[in-house]
């Protein structure tokens, strides 16, 4: 038994699996947009990859009013994201220089908010990307979880870089009305039983995969 402080109720319309991605990928991102980024309408965000985390990024970035550039390492992928809202679309893997390419989409000025997943291997392009005096949350580290920072960059561009790890309850109350108000649903690729747990690691692996992955108990 556990207190009923430790729990707040799921949307309403919600699957089980649909509410288990809330509480780490969508609160984040909730918290990085909402609380630290006190996002307004018309802002611009960048998001990283095709994760649970960028992907509830793009839908609730959307839905409050901003504009959404998204990338991937996938051609296909990308025209998901379109589907999904995103305004423009960029292939990293093709494009190393991503940065420069935000940058230019915004007709020089950077994005104001970077939802960065990536870590030591996108800081730096993540930093061309955002605008001088922009916000940067540090939401993961798939890259690697350390590496070079360049300071002088983030400095100049006098950026605010702001770690961060899930959010409160009351937080987490406050997303679930935003997303019952909006109508938002997760995107989740696909379920796994949980006797096939290692066949969701092997996918999650694999890179293959759109939005959340999970495991059915
Ligand atoms: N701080 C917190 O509280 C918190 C909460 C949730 C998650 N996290 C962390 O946040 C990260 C993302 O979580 P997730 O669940 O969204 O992960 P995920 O579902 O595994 O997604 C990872 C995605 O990142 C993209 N990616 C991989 N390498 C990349 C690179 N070099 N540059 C740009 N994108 C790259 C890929 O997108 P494409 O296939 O489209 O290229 C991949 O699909 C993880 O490190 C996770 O541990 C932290």
């Amino acid at each position: 038994m556990l207190p009923s402080h430790y729990f707040t109720h799921a949307p309403k319309g919600y699957s089980h699996a649909e509410s288990a991605t809330l509480t780490t990928a969508g609160l984040t991102v909730w918290r990085a947009l909402v609380v630290d980024g006190q996002l307004k309408p018309g802002a611009t965000v960048l998001v990283l990859g095709t994760g649970g985390v960028s992907i509830f990024g793009l839908q609730m970035a959307k839905a409050m009013g901003a504009s959404v550039i998204a990338t991937s390492s996938s051609d296909a992928k990308l025209e998901k994201l379109r589907a999904l809202g995103a305004d423009h679309t960029i292939n990293y893997r093709a494009n190393p220089e991503w940065g420069k390419a935000v940058r230019a989409l915004t007709d020089g000025r950077g994005v104001d908010h970077v939802i960065e997943v990536g870590g030591p291997g996108t800081l730096p392009q993540s930093i061309t990307a955002c605008r001088i005096g922009g916000h940067i949350a540090l939401i993961g580290v798939i890259t690697g979880r350390a590496g070079p920072v360049p300071t002088a960059a983030l400095m100049a561009r006098q950026q605010r870089l702001q770690g961060l790890i899930v959010g409160s309850r009351q937080e987490q109350r406050e997303m679930i009305r935003a997303l019952e108000t909006t109508g938002i649903k997760p995107v989740i690729d696909s379920t796994f039983e949980l006797a096939q747990l290692a066949d969701a690691f092997r996918h999650e692996a694999s890179g293959t995969h759109f939005g959340k992955i999970c495991v059915s108990v």
